[in-house]
């Protein structure tokens, strides 16, 4: 098998889609059923159609695009990834799984190659947590992960909920549906940039994930005592931000204290209210990130936060509640597909290595549900969720070729 098409239109294509974004490109921001994102979704549809693909949508906007296969009864091989995308993001994260997904199809396609199982493109809905405070809220439900039930009860920083917001982006029907069985996939392949340094530095084609990091989050509220910032005097405070900063100062070493390189934490969101430089903050809202391709280990960075939060409670005389948003196990991907990429890259005179994802991806929740692996091709400087993040038309080419290959094997 050689493929021969040119790789320009796949990267006209990703520059293409970077253009609908709320902000000025070269940033993309893309947040869930916003303006940019529906735009992004009926262009990348389109190109789906126009390659020949029936589309159909999910009750929460998951996205499939199947290349019917000659035994149209087989359980189809599955490609696919996000085109969400986290405020002040770049052009690659994701979007090269799912338009270089496309792309690895129409290489098989101007090859003659006919598919005995369907092969099938997912465009997941809401990959990035930042509508929801969740990430992977389309595999997540697809992979039973999250219930109906408790899907219904996210809500937005505007108080909108998922209801709302997937009926006025067009998306109806039960979510009870959007649950997939064992059997609806044969296969799951994601290839995504590795949002990482290692393929870059040493100087290797391709990543075969081996284990995707398990992440956690742990919603904290500070409640403590407004004020006057001059009136009031510093004895008996109950600042509720100064508060929080211990609890940032514990997460990072909590994570820091494992001692495993795997191990991190991180504070993203901190909201003071009323925000105003002469108030003493009265309450103050945490989002916390934790992961680590341990479980256990995770758990007892998350255990070590919790107790923090009671402590510091205890000490500074405020109020904190935690929510666990999530605690996901971490997925291991399948030998036998790692083994067919594997010889895919050598067929095609391309360097590999094994290693895992730090981030987490939709194939976490799809490994619920199918065998899956991932495929990581490098980005500059490990460079990822920034506007920079830039992954060269070769590198993409390299992504490609194997992903058609091992698409054709399982397929087959
Ligand atoms: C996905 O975007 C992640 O934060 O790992
Ligand atoms: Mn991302
Ligand atoms: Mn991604």
């Amino acid at each position: 098998m050689k493929p021969n098409r040119s790789i320009d239109a796949l990267i006209a294509e990703l520059h293409a889609l970077a253009q609908i974004t709320a902000q000025e490109p070269p940033v993309v921001t893309r947040v869930v059923f916003s303006e940019a994102d529906l735009r992004a979704r009926a262009h990348v549809k389109g190109l789906c159609a126009a390659a020949g693909l029936a589309v159909t949508e999910d009750a929460v906007g998951n996205t499939f695009a199947r290349w019917q296969g000659s035994d149209p009864a087989l359980a189809p091989v599955g490609t696919g990834s996000h085109i969400d995308a986290i405020p002040n993001a770049g052009s690659y994260d994701g979007t090269v799984g799912v338009l270089g997904g496309l792309e690895a199809i129409r290489v098989l396609q101007s090859m003659g190659y006919q598919p005995r199982r369907s092969i099938e493109l997912v465009i997941f809905t809401a990959e990035e947590p930042t509508r929801f405070g969740i990430g992977c809220l389309g595999s997540r439900m697809m992979g039973s992960v999250l219930s109906p039930a408790q899907a219904l009860t996210l809500r937005d920083k505007e108080g909108r909920g998922l209801e709302e917001l997937r009926t006025a982006a067009g998306f109806s029907g039960s979510l009870e549906s959007v649950a997939l069985n064992s059997g609806r996939f044969h296969s799951f392949i994601e290839l995504h940039i590795e949002q990482g340094p290692l393929l870059e530095q040493e100087g290797i084609d391709l990543g075969l994930v081996t284990h995707i990091a398990a992440p956690a989050s742990l919603r904290i509220l500070v409640e403590g005592e407004g004020g006057h910032a001059g009136a009031r005097l510093m004895p008996g405070r109950k600042d509720a931000l100064a508060a929080a900063a211990e609890l940032i100062l514990a997460l990072e070493a909590a994570a820091k204290s494992t001692g495993a390189v795997d191990t991190v934490g991180t504070v993203g969101v901190c909201e003071v209210f009323p925000g105003a430089v002469n108030s003493i903050p009265s309450r103050v809202r945490l989002e916390t990130d934790i992961r680590d391709i341990d479980g256990a280990r995770r758990d007892q960075v998350l255990d070590t936060l919790r107790a923090a939060c009671s402590e510091t409670a205890k000490q500074r005389g405020v109020q904190i509640t935690t929510e666990l948003v999530n605690a996901d196990p971490p997925a291991a991907c399948d030998e036998q597909i790692l083994s067919v990429m594997e010889k895919a890259a050598a067929d095609a005179g391309k360097t590999t290595r094994r290693m895992v994802s730090r981030a987490y991806h939709d194939s976490l929740f799809m490994a619920r549900v199918a065998p899956v692996a991932m495929l990581f091709i490098p980005c500059r400087g490990g460079v990822s969720h920034r506007p920079d993040e830039y992954s060269s038309p070769e590198w993409i080419a390299n992504g490609v070729n194997v992903l058609a290959r091992t698409l054709a094997a399982l397929s087959a």
